[in-house]
């Protein structure tokens, strides 16, 4: 809707179906956080807030932005004090399976999911190298790995580390190409399977990020084999001793 330049309502509409009167009182709205400029003759322009939310900004948020607005996720929210109350997953009472079923189910939902994680990755990378000396690994499991967002800055960072990258097979549907971009895909493996059941053996460190809070205790009490047990207590480990362990 907005680029670079200012709009007024009616130009930012752009043919897009929406109201004028009603998209420009969520425009103001939207000012009145910091998100874009109102200009004394009604134009809108983003402010350097906003312009995060451009899908070429760089570290562009507009991948999260996208996921966070689809409807099977902020239901899911809506159902939030029931699930205070009842102590049940609310996206799992709202739609009957885990998220990781319903993506797996809906490929569209993975797919605007995958690139949120993506683009929230992607930012944090800097700080996360910079936090933790990675130098005294020789090969390192990024277990739930996503598309490799993390461990392809990594092996750009620690060029002889050995990576190998752990998620389920339909989210490593793009990993390869994300690895060749950055130009690691060649000490990177790409192993497919669910962490409930095992998880690669031969490494000398094992990274969760982002995974812990996905599960509660009782989900991961449930899964009883050895690797499971293994991966959590490493992660109990990791979060003692660095804040970015989750
Ligand atoms: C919140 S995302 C974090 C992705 C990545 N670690 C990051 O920080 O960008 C959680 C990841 O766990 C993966 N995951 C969920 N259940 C899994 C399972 N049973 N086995 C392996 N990976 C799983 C998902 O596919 C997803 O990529």
């Amino acid at each position: 809707m907005l680029g670079r330049r200012a709009a007024d309502a009616g130009r930012a509409r752009s043919g897009d179906g929406s109201n004028g009167n009603a998209l420009r009182r969520l425009l103001r709205a939207v000012a009145a956080i910091g998100v874009f400029h109102e200009d004394a003759v009604d134009r809108f322009s983003l402010t350097p807030l906003g312009d995060g939310l451009r899908a070429d900004a760089p570290e562009s948020l507009a991948g999260w932005a996208a996921f966070v607005g689809r409807p099977h996720h902020w239901e899911a929210w809506g159902h939030l004090l029931s699930s205070v109350r009842s102590g049940e997953n609310a996206f799992r009472s709202l739609h009957g399976v885990d998220v990781w079923t319903y993506r797996s189910e809906h490929p569209e939902e993975r797919a605007v999911f995958d690139a949120a994680m993506v683009a929230l990755t992607r930012r944090t990378n800097a700080s996360l190298l910079e936090a933790y000396d990675f130098g005294g690994f020789g090969r390192l499991v990024d277990v739930g790995g996503g598309l490799g967002t993390f461990l392809s800055a990594l092996l750009a960072a620690y060029p002889s580390l050995h990576g190998v990258l752990f998620d389920q097979p339909h989210v490593l549907d793009g990993a390869e190409e994300l690895l060749r971009a950055a130009g690691v895909a060649d000490r990177c493996r790409i192993v497919a399977g669910s962490f409930f059941d095992d998880v690669p053996e031969d490494a000398d460190a094992y990274l969760l990020k982002s995974i812990l809070h996905d599960w509660d205790d009782e989900e991961q009490r449930r899964s009883s084999a050895p690797a499971a047990v293994r991966w959590t207590s490493a992660a109990r480990c990791s979060s003692s001793s660095a804040s970015w362990g989750r």
